[in-house]
């Protein structure tokens, strides 16, 4: 099986509120893009296509267009200008800490779906409140996932998927609900919390120590 990788990489970072789009602020050293620049060709992909604000330019070695209003939008442009193939894995500049062999997990789990994305399991107890906040229910925690990327799609189900309502893109919070949206079968691959997203200032804390622990002295 072929695969190309998009990196969504066009969000302008509001939640952590840096002062310049989320990908281009450093961490541990370098700009965060470049952390999952590194689990991808460390994951063996020759082919990236990565989202950027507009204005910025791509780092050597892989291919940058411009991304669009909205992720989905971001992931959709990108797919635009990826070589033909089979498949394709989507994922988010923003988990840094994304382990390398994530990629290859999801590429796999697609021998029987169209889509497989990696998830980590609950580990808080969840419940449910109406608008009040009294609570309504407390939900099985073992049927719960908490999703993250890498998602990794058949080619040609991803492009269908995306083919939709710019106001459908815009309500997607990630491409799996518009295979899902579409009919198509997602897999979960098991994943870990340390792929977690860097969204908020205390996140980025948290990602600057673990990956300083991983540098060398
Ligand atoms: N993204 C993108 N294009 C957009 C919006 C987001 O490529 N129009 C990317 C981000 O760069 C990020 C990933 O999608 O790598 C996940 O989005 P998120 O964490 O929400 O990043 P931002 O949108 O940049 O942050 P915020 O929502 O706080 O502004
Ligand atoms: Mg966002």
């Amino acid at each position: 099986m072929t695969a190309a990788a998009v990196l969504v990489a066009a969000g302008s970072g509001q939640r952590l509120g840096a002062g310049q789009p989320k990908a281009f602020v450093r961490l541990a050293g370098r700009p965060l893009l470049e952390w999952s620049l590194d689990a991808l060709r460390t994951a063996g992909f020759d082919d990236i296509v990565v989202a950027l604000p507009p204005g910025f330019v791509a780092p050597s070695g892989c291919r940058g267009v411009t991304g669009g209003a909205t992720r989905s939008e971001s992931v959709r442009l990108a797919l635009a200008a990826c070589p033909a193939g089979d498949a394709v894995v989507v994922h988010d500049a923003a988990r840094a800490l994304v382990p390398p062999a994530l990629f290859e997990q999801t590429l796999a789990a697609l021998a029987d779906a169209d889509a497989a994305i990696a998830a980590a399991p609950m580990t808080d107890t969840v419940k449910e409140a109406d608008s009040s906040r009294l609570v309504a229910a407390t939900l099985d925690r073992s049927r719960l996932w908490l999703v993250q990327t890498p998602q990794a799609f058949r080619r040609d189900v991803l492009e269908r998927a995306l083919d939709v309502p710019a106001a459908v893109l815009a309500e997607a919070t990630d491409d799996a609900s518009l295979v899902e949206r579409a009919g198509g079968r997602v897999r979960v691959v098991e994943s870990s919390a340390e792929n977690f997203k860097v969204t908020t200032p205390y996140d980025f804390k948290v990602a600057e120590l673990l990956l300083r622990e991983r540098q060398p002295c």
